[in-house]
């Protein structure tokens, strides 16, 4: 806004006297015609955004039809299950709701506890991360198929033994990672705390297993009786 003559009057006798003057009429309403023309700017962006279309949410979303339900064949445990599921059903989810089989646990749902481990093939896995249809045809190992008929494996005594459970929730996949665990150290494979990953691990140290089973959280906390059992169950199959 540029001064005119007037108002350069008044700033010069208010600098004289000290004595503030009060602004003329008309400087005072171009100052409010200004602001109000600032104040319509500043509102414009929110007007435009109150009349822009609404963005889609879920609920406009169509749902997909439903997928119908197939029939999948699953080995667990040497025993062949006739399922009716539908394709997305993971593998945790037919274990427990379909086959009957409650002894893997579902604790994240999302990979992130290791509760569900159990073995496909011999390996472990996040059964919460794959879908049971993928698995025809394949060997599937849950806890309730580490013993033989007549005793616990192993691992599992070690387990009884080390007192390595408290309530109990996390102990079916720690059992199915440890026993998988223990055949990759024999087959030679490392670990992020292997020192020379082109070398076979020379020993499974403490630090080897801890690195090793870091995917089983246990929320007791029973880490050192775990790591214990794991070391034991490692000496006495040696
Ligand atoms: S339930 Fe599968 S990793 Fe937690
Ligand atoms: S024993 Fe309770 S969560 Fe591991």
């Amino acid at each position: 806004m540029s001064l005119t003559p007037h108002d350069a009057r008044r700033d010069a006798q208010t600098e004289a006297t000290g004595e503030p003057t009060a602004p003329s009429e008309p400087s005072r309403r171009r100052f409010l015609q200004s602001a109000a023309a600032a104040a319509a700017l500043g509102a414009a962006p929110h007007l435009r955004a109150q009349n822009a279309p609404e963005p889609a949410t879920a609920a406009d979303t169509p749902t997909p039809p439903p997928v119908p339900a197939q029939p999948v064949r699953l080995n667990i445990n040497g025993r062949e299950y006739a399922l009716h599921i539908e394709p997305r059903v993971t593998l945790l989810d037919a274990l427990r709701d379909y086959a009957g089989l409650t002894g893997t646990k579902k604790g994240c749902d999302r990979g992130q506890c290791g509760a569900c481990t159990v073995l496909v093939e011999g390996r472990r896995i996040n059964a919460c991360l794959t879908l049971a249809v993928m698995h025809e045809g394949q060997r599937i190992t849950t806890v309730e198929g580490l013993a033989s008929a007549s005793a616990p494996s192993t691992m599992q005594r070690a387990f009884i033994e080390r007192d390595a459970l408290q309530c109990g929730f996390c102990t079916p996949g720690q059992l199915c990672s440890a026993t998988a665990c223990l055949t990759e150290f024999a087959a030679g494979a490392a670990s992020a705390a292997t020192a020379d990953v082109r070398a076979r691990p020379p020993e499974l140290s403490d630090a080897e297993i801890r690195e090793r089973m870091s995917g089983n959280i246990c929320r007791c906390g029973a880490y050192a009786n775990i790591v214990a059992a794991v070391r034991d169950a490692h000496s006495a199959s040696a």
